[in-house]
């Protein structure tokens, strides 16, 4: 499917799209509520402590460049590897910021999540980390890959659940039998704020006036936000067509969930934004780009072939929305972050060989 222009937010417009999906509960509360204030809504400052708490304890990535990726452009891209990160994505930022916590209060024995793959991934090295048990709940499709390197990393992993939704109530159920404290994927500011702490070494690294995330449940694009506040940056995510939650949420002006969609981007599949995500970027994104399997499997193969970068599709996507970007004319120079390297060998076969791109439905 081809790649559509960037969808506008709140301070350039909205576009209103006919859309299938559910607008969910206004009343505030509970685990989706959008209605009442919002607690715990992490700022600027939580992302730059969080960022010197984290120096030393993850790898500081490089921000690379590509001539043919640039031509491609017609700008510089700065392209931030997290896919050379510990546990291979952005997610051990949040992970580990999120479990120290957990450890230093003494009060839970373990950890437990919720993760389409790479929070789990991070969430379980975090904890091997602090001497704490892990449990993470993974789709029964998740890649086998990322399920056995959670095995490795110590944690117990339970399979099942084809949304969050289902996976939430396992979780639940972990942490009343168990005790463990819940590390959400998105939905806890220790987590916004570790993510948003790549964003955080791109823009220290990197003169850049755009900057482009992939878009799951959100908190890698909202940490972005806070760690480009003030600094004349404007922020894009990125969803995969038919996955995208953030931006019909943002058309409609509130949570909306969305069935996902077959895509290669097994990491953008969250049925709907978080909501401490959501709260912070609803009046600060500059917008968000959706792409098609077609552009992530573009840029797949020219991060691989000319920036010599393994990243898988979610991670992909994040330059294919770039490129969308890029092409607006508006940018003197565009950022992504290039969010994790996690991809099984059979999809890099077939991306690179460019035939059988269905490999991901939900
Ligand atoms: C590689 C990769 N990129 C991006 C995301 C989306 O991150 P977030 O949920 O913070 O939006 C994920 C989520 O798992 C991921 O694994």
């Amino acid at each position: 499917m081809a790649e559509e222009g960037p969808s506008f937010g709140r301070r350039a417009g909205v576009r209103v799209l006919a859309t299938l999906s559910a607008v969910i509960d206004s009343g505030g509360g509970g685990r989706g509520g959008m209605g009442a204030m919002v607690a715990g809504v992490p700022t600027r400052d939580d992302v730059e402590r969080a960022g010197v708490w984290l120096a030393g304890r993850v790898v500081r990535t490089p921000v690379l460049r590509s001539p043919v990726i640039d031509a491609a452009a017609g700008v510089p891209v700065l392209l931030k590897a997290e896919s050379l990160q510990r546990s291979g994505s952005y997610k051990v930022r949040g992970a580990l910021r999120a479990v120290s916590r957990v450890a230093e209060g003494g009060a839970h024995p373990g950890v437990v999540c919720q993760s389409t793959g790479n929070h789990a991934l991070a969430v379980a090295m975090a904890a091997r980390d602090h001497g704490l048990g892990a449990t993470v709940v993974l789709p029964a499709d998740a890649p086998a890959g990322k399920v056995a390197k959670a095995r490795e990393y110590g944690a117990r992993v339970v399979l099942g659940g084809a949304t969050a939704e289902e996976r939430h109530v396992v979780v639940d159920e972990v942490r009343d039998r168990l005790g463990y404290a819940v590390v959400d994927a998105y939905d806890h500011p220790d987590v916004v704020a570790g993510q948003g702490t790549a964003s955080l070494e791109l823009l220290a690294d990197a003169d850049v006036d755009a900057l482009v995330v992939p878009v799951g449940g959100g908190g890698g694009v909202a940490g972005a936000c806070l760690a480009a506040e003030g600094r004349g940056v404007d922020v894009y995510g990125v969803e995969p067509v038919g996955c995208d939650s953030l931006a019909r949420s943002l058309e409609a002006g509130r949570r909306t969930v969305v069935v996902p969609g077959v895509t290669l981007a097994d990491g953008l599949r969250p049925s709907c934004v978080g909501r401490l995500p959501f709260e912070v970027v609803r009046d600060r994104l500059a917008g968000v780009v959706r792409v098609g399997d077609d552009a992530i499997a573009a840029a797949f193969r020219m991060l691989l072939l000319h920036a010599k970068l393994l990243v898988e599709p979610s991670g992909a996507a994040g330059l294919a929305g770039a490129l969308s970007v890029a092409a607006s004319g508006r940018y003197r120079s565009v950022g992504v972050v290039l969010t994790g390297g996690n991809v099984e060998p059979g999809v890099v076969a077939r991306l690179l060989s460019g035939v059988d791109l269905e490999v991901a439905a939900s």
